[in-house]
């Protein structure tokens, strides 16, 4: 158990690449930390310099209170989970899970009751004779987190764990992930690219963008109130509507042509008058023929219980989520204009059309 903090930590590879700007972060003690963002932003090379497998070029990452920037990454107690696991083929489950012990000089006893306690809790106690091959893509997983989980390390690194599985075994790994954190309440950092994933695991994500972190926050905190243009349309599916719009001094909102749409003024900040900003609207807090915005229908997307409707208004793309039902008396015939606006219920966003920074009301 630890606790883990990233001081103004910066990468820089050879080369001038600079990669990742200024990170500054306290993980608590037991915390579970998602860290989303697209390919590229650096993710893993955080991961990495946590785990000591790649240096940091200024700023400090301490672990309970200890500046850890020059320690081997034997001597930092944390065990990594990464999306390509690599299980030794010619060992059996019992040796994979065993070996990481067994260099680090543990004694014969302490390796069995370590493996057969992991074995237990993540249910491969039958499977400890057979190798690698002989498993499926879940328990090969499994395994993998076997070998960290027997180190009872300090911290628990995992980059992109599930990416290898197939979407039903993500989901239930995923599962298993939450009731192996609840149960051993060890300090962990996890990568993903996948938004879902990262607002069902997280206790607090970070949202990166090209190396620096743009939110951090609890699920519901980013979900509900996102930082900034970029984390809006990244969290979120399908992502949030984003209409630019101008303001006028009576709080009057009008699209980008000028035509006024139908926004009650007392919806709007005061401080937005005679602004350009950028609205913005989940398309699941929007509501079919309600004051807002007129937009031609472009596809019905259904899902089930529900639907996506794909308009425009304008150049601008706007999706709205609702259920089915809702149309079943009055289909919706693809080129027709239909109002749609808020649901009344969930507040607008607003965001700064040239910093892409959110507006508080
Ligand atoms: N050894 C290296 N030398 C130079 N640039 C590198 C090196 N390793 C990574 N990069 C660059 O650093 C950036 C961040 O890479 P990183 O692997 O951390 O991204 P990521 O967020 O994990 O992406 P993904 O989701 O694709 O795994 C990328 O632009 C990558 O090209
Ligand atoms: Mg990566």
């Amino acid at each position: 158990m630890a606790t883990l903090s990233f001081r103004n930590v910066t990468k820089t590879y050879p080369g001038d690449i600079a990669v990742i700007h200024g990170i500054n972060m306290d993980v608590a003690d037991g915390e579970f930390i998602v860290i989303v963002g697209p390919s590229g932003c650096g993710k893993s090379t955080l991961m990495r310099m946590v785990a000591g497998l790649e240096s940091i070029t200024s700023g400090e990452i301490s672990i309970d209170g200890k500046v850890v920037n020059k320690l081997e990454p034997a001597e930092r107690d944390i065990a990594m989970v990464f999306q390509n696991y690599a299980l030794y083929p010619h060992m059996t489950v019992f040796e994979n899970m065993a070996y990481g012990l067994k260099i680090r000089k543990f004694d014969k006893q302490e390796i069995q009751s370590r493996v057969d306690k992991a074995a237990k809790i993540l249910e491969l106690s039958l499977l400890l004779d057979r190798r690698p091959r002989q498993l499926s893509g879940g328990q090969r997983q499994r395994v993998a987190m076997g070998r960290a989980i027997v180190r009872d390390p300090k911290v628990f690194l995992f980059d992109e764990p599930l990416s290898n599985l197939d979407a039903k075994l993500r989901v239930q790994m995923r599962l298993e992930i939450q009731k192996l954190h609840h149960r051993l309440g060890t300090t962990s950092l996890y990568v993903t690219h996948d938004q879902v994933e990262a607002m069902t695991l997280a206790q607090r994500m970070v949202v990166m963008n090209k190396g620096v972190s743009e939110q951090i926050g609890t699920p519901i905190e980013v979900f509900e109130k996102p930082a900034s243009i970029f984390v809006a349309s990244f969290i979120g599916s399908p992502p949030m509507n984003l209409i630019p719009v101008q303001i006028d001094d009576m709080r009057q909102v009008k699209d980008e042509r000028g035509a006024a749409l139908q926004i009650d003024a007392d919806l709007v900040p005061a401080a937005l008058a005679n602004r350009k900003v950028i609205m913005g609207m989940r398309p699941e807090h929007m509501a079919l023929h309600a004051p807002g915005l007129p937009l031609d229908v472009e596809m019905v997307e259904i899902l089930g219980s529900e639907q996506l409707i794909h308009g425009r208004h304008g150049d601008t793309p706007v999706v709205l989520r609702c259920p089915v039902g809702l149309t079943k008396d009055f289909p919706l015939r693809l080129g027709e204009t239909v109002q749609a606006g808020s649901d009344g219920v969930h507040a607008l966003h607003w965001f700064d059309a040239a910093t892409g920074k959110r507006i508080e009301d």
